[in-house]
């Protein structure tokens, strides 16, 4: 019995036949396909178990089951047929059996019999294949790669074999394949997918049995593509250009960057910043994470930098970048003014600079471009420059005129430098500028001359007057040094009478000065600078010595009390008012100190004789009669008018007599006199009464003929001098030949001393004394008299 189930065949059909014949043994198996309807015939088991037909309804043949199980077969005892009772669903009863074995006992009673009754329960393809959902949904990313596999529930089919899934198909599709293995099903990604072109796909899953006819079931797979960050962003614009004037107020937005990014959420969550820039771009610009906006936030200067290039990098949310490039080019704007700066100076200049003559170096700048950079130089108008463009933005100051330090020792030279710019900038230099000394001034004196008063006897060493020279250069340039011209004074060296002090041009007298000897002299001062080579110029001094009345009357004729025995012939017939002699007198000094008078001071016999008060002459006051003693002495004084006035005496011996023979005792008294000149005196005395005696005939004659003629001469009888024989220079060392008002001379000759006189005369010319005449006095003498004169205006004043 056993042997025979196990040889009952899993499927329907084909072993129908045997698996009766097997039946025939004992148990009986029938195999037939679910879901006959009732009443269908399964098998015959009176036939099968060799049963009479009428046996089965006596032997009450009755089909049972096994405990409760529900009965699906029952048999029809008239024939002994197995017919179905219920309805037999193989996948309700057995599932997924592979075999649906169904056991029924066929039980005879008289004697009991109990047949099994095996009802195999064949599968019929009634069910199809189906999915759990109707939808499946799937999520994958977009960044997933090629041949990932993604897991599909299979479909299930109830029916088993042939009749459940046998395979699956996938509509067609970009992406996916599809890999069965077994009871999985895998989506295999063969194709990247991409959110950015097609965020969803939908695909239809079909499972197909093996069933005849074939079912199928279909699921729709929704696959959602999520967003991978597999797009960088992207800016609009690979440059960006900009230009920002410079100086630009912060906060100014320069240029907005902007990029985009096809990801989406965070991926596509585009921030800008810059890239690798400088420090210095970072102090002048930043630019807003968010908005993509560069704005100013420093000092923009055209100067410093013209333009900028900055790689600006957008980037999302988890890190993909992209850069750009931003070209900000600055524009200028005048905020430079120029700068003049002094390249070179020569300082100080010498005043002898010929006029155009480059003293400097000037450079101009201006940071600025352009028009903004061109520069026009100008210098102020009052000054003797110029400003010489030169290569390029330098140019020479430049001489235009002759320079003088000492009408201007100093210039501040301004120059001022404009650009062009709109509005203009200017800026300004000041060049100071000196100039330096030449010795090219001499010394000048402040007066065209000078005088200088003294009077006679001045202390040696006192103070005459003083010059003054001014030279305008500059230190040893202009120091004035005053030095006499070296001269002859009267055939002395100047500097024996004068001193000049260097330095004060103080003039000293070295001596003293004697009017009698000089009246005025004249020298010469030079005032040298110490520049090198020295310039000078001279001028002249002019002393004048004023006179003090230092001299007495000096009495030429007759000779002084004492030394004289000189004797005057006096006619017999001689009427009053007769001339009979002069005396002559001289004063050194001048004016009111050389006016003279003349006295008789004592006289043989007073009534005879007159003196002239200031002509000397000695006359007869009445006729000379016989009782009239013939020696008469006469002593005269001739006093000058000075203060206290000066004079002398002298004695004068008249002889009353017609010849000159009658006086005997002349010789006495000649001897009584001085013998050892008493020849030479005899010989003047006998020229002297000659000379007179021609003189009185020719005065006598002209008498005579002023008679006929008229008008009379001065004086009668009398013989004026003429005034070539007067010493018209004396004392007069100024050389203009001209006597001054007060230098009135009487010297008047009686005619018997006209030869002593022509001597004197003569030696006179001479301007000095001579060396024996007793005019010249000793320097104890001048002291005596400075003495005296103490707190006189013995010095000289200058004058102008
Ligand atoms: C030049 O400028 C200086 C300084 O400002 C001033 O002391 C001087 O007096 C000026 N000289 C002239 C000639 O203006
Ligand atoms: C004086 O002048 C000379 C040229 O004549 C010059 O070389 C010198 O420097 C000047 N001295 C001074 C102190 O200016
Ligand atoms: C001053 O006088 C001297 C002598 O006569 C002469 O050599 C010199 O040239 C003169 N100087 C001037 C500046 O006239």
């Amino acid at each position: 019995m056993m042997d025979s189930k196990t040889m009952l065949l899993p499927t329907c059909g084909f072993y129908f036949l045997l698996l009766f014949l097997r039946v025939a043994y004992g148990d009986i198996s029938y195999s037939f396909p679910e879901e006959m309807k009732r009443g269908s015939v399964v098998g015959n088991v009176a036939k099968d178990l060799g049963l009479d037909r009428g046996a089965l309804s006596n032997r009450r043949a009755r089909i049972d089951t096994d405990g409760t199980e529900k009965r699906h077969c029952d048999i029809n005892l008239n024939n002994g047929e197995l017919i179905v009772a219920d309805r037999i669903d193989r996948e309700g009863l057995c599932g997924e059996k592979a075999s649906c074995i169904l056991k029924h006992e066929l039980v005879l009673e008289n004697p009991l019999e109990l047949h099994r009754i095996n009802l195999h329960i064949l599968d019929i393809n009634d069910n199809s294949p189906q999915f759990k959902e109707d939808l499946i949904n799937i999520e994958i990313r977009e960044s997933a790669d090629r041949g990932a596999r993604f897991v599909i529930e299979e479909a299930h089919d109830a029916d088993v074999g042939q009749n459940s899934v046998q395979q699956y198909s996938l509509q067609n599709n970009d992406n996916f394949i599809l890999a069965a293995d077994g009871n999985t099903i895998e989506l295999v990604l063969e194709k990247e997918l991409d959110r950015e072109k097609q965020e969803e796909i939908n695909l239809l899953l079909t499972a197909l049995d093996g069933g005849s006819p074939q079912r199928s079931g279909t699921v729709v797979i929704h696959v959602t593509v999520l967003d991978a960050n597999d797009n960088a962003p992207v800016f609009s614009q690979a440059v960006y250009k900009a230009s920002l004037p410079e100086n630009s107020p912060v906060y100014t937005v320069v240029v907005t960057v902007s990029a985009s990014d096809a990801d989406e959420g965070v991926n596509g969550d585009v921030t800008y910043e810059f890239g690798h820039v400088t420090d210095d771009v970072k102090k002048i610009f930043s630019i807003d994470r968010k908005v993509g906006e560069i704005r100013v936030v420093g000092i923009v200067d055209y100067e410093t930098t013209t333009s900028f290039e900055i790689r600006v990098k957008a980037k999302d949310g988890l890190g993909l970048s992209s850069y750009a490039k931003v070209i900000i080019s600055i524009t200028d704007v005048n905020d430079n003014a120029p700068v003049v700066s002094l390249k070179s100076l020569t300082n100080p200049i010498p005043e002898d600079t010929p006029p155009g003559t480059e003293v400097g170096i000037i450079n101009v700048q201006d940071r600025d471009s352009e028009t903004n950079r061109q520069v026009r130089c100008s210098i102020q108008q009052n000054v003797p420059f110029k400003l010489v463009p030169s290569i390029k933005n330098y140019y020479s100051l430049v001489t235009t005129g002759q320079l003088d330090r000492e009408l201007e020792s100093d210039y501040n030279i301004t120059i001022i430098a404009t650009d062009e710019g709109s509005p203009p900038l200017s800026s300004s230099k000041t060049v100071q500028l000196s100039v330096a000394d030449i010795n090219d001034n001499p010394p000048v004196f402040e007066e065209q001359s000078y005088s200088a008063d003294v009077t006679e006897n001045n202390k040696p060493g006192s103070t005459l007057c003083s010059v003054t020279a001014r030279d305008p250069d500059w230190r040893q340039n202009g120091t004035v040094i005053y030095s006499l011209l070296p001269g002859e004074v009267n055939g002395a060296p100047v500097s024996s009478y004068l001193s000049v002090n260097g330095d004060t041009g103080v003039i000293h007298a070295v001596r003293l000065f004697d009017y009698e000897q000089f009246r005025s002299f004249k020298v010469h001062v030079t005032a040298r600078d110490n520049g090198s080579p020295p310039l000078s110029s001279n001028v002249s001094v002019s002393v004048f010595v004023s006179d003090v009345n230092d001299n007495s009357p000096q009495i030429l004729y007759p000779a002084p009390e004492g030394n004289s025995f000189m004797t005057e012939l006096v006619p017999k017939a001689a009427h009053g008012g007769s001339l009979v002699s002069k005396v002559i007198a001289v004063d050194a000094d001048s004016g009111q100190n050389a006016w003279l008078s003349y006295h008789i001071v004592k006289s043989t016999d007073p009534g005879l004789f007159t003196i002239g008060l200031h002509s000397g002459e000695i006359r007869t006051q009445r006729d000379i009669s016989e009782s009239d003693s013939m020696k008469q002495n006469l002593i005269v004084s001739v006093k000058d008018n000075g203060q206290p006035s000066l004079s002398a005496t002298c004695s004068m011996y008249l002889l009353i007599s017609d010849n000159l023979a009658e006086v005997p005792e002349l010789k006495d008294i000649s001897y009584e006199e001085k013998n050892s000149k008493l020849t030479s005196y005899l010989i003047i005395a006998l020229v002297s009464v000659s000379t007179f005696f021609l003189t009185f005939i020719i005065i006598i004659l002209g008498v005579r003929f002023c008679r006929r003629r008229k008008p009379r001469l001065l004086f009668d009888g009398a013989v004026a001098i003429p005034s070539a024989y007067l010493p018209p220079n004396y004392a007069d060392v100024d050389g203009t030949g001209t006597l001054r008002s007060a230098y009135n001379y009487d010297a008047y000759l009686t005619t018997g001393s006209r030869t002593s006189d022509f001597k004197f005369v003569s030696s006179y010319n001479d301007n000095t004394l001579p060396a024996d005449q007793t005019l010249r006095k000793s320097p104890s003498d001048f002291a005596e008299v400075f003495g005296d004169c103490d707190g006189s205006p013995e010095v000289g004043t200058c004058y102008i």
